[in-house]
């Protein structure tokens, strides 16, 4: 059976999120591949035979439910870590004129309007993922607020920037009162170019 193997994530030191708290985040979205994996691995074994899959249905059920919130959880967090990799020589400002930056500016008239809007869904209340995702079939942007990991994704569309709300991607740092600061930490790290790679591979 094939499995899922975690990333590994290049990150330098960042300004305002602990390498202490990134450290941590990583070992949990570990845990949300090794899961992925395992309920896989129960599936198949309890579904062996026809007999067996009868007797253990609802337990594979449940499982089958389950696994979305692990395998979100994996790829969430793959979108989260790798938009922190290389960062610190970039700005949004470096994207005057890109692509991605000029869309947004259609979509929501400034770039800093789209930013407090985005802002204003990543301090919904609860734990969850504020994204930016692209509906090419509409040729615009969506926001969207994931519960968890799993409840409220979008069907086909893409994926172009993704923020862990969790408090285990800010308590090290920040009182749960002060999450804002730690939006204002993952932005300044953010890897802009990242962003636009992922808007101009969707146009394209
Ligand atoms: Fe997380």
């Amino acid at each position: 059976m094939k499995t899922f193997t975690p990333r590994t994530f290049n990150i330098p030191e960042l300004k305002g999120i602990s390498k202490k708290s990134i450290d941590i985040h990583i070992n949990l979205y570990e845990g949300y591949v090794k899961h992925a994996n395992l309920i896989n691995e129960k599936i198949d074994e309890m579904s062996k035979d026809p007999v067996s899959a009868e007797v253990n249905s609802y337990a594979i059920n449940e499982m089958q439910r389950r696994f979305s919130f692990e395998f979100d959880g994996m790829k969430n967090h793959e979108y989260f870590f790798e938009q922190l990799e290389n960062v610190g020589h970039l700005s949004s400002l470096t994207l005057i004129d890109s692509p991605f930056r000029v869309a947004i500016e259609e979509e929501w008239g400034t770039f800093d309007t789209w930013m407090k809007r985005f802002t204003a869904l990543s301090l919904t209340r609860g734990i969850g993922w504020a994204i930016l995702s692209y509906d090419k079939a509409n040729s615009r942007f969506v926001h969207s607020w994931v519960d968890e990991q799993h409840i409220g994704q979008l069907s086909n569309v893409e994926v172009i920037l993704a923020l862990d709300m969790w408090e285990h991607s800010y308590f090290l740092d920040y009182a749960p009162a002060e999450k804002s600061k730690y939006v204002e930490a993952f932005f300044e790290n953010l890897n802009w170019v990242k962003i636009e790679e992922r808007f101009t591979k969707v146009k394209n």
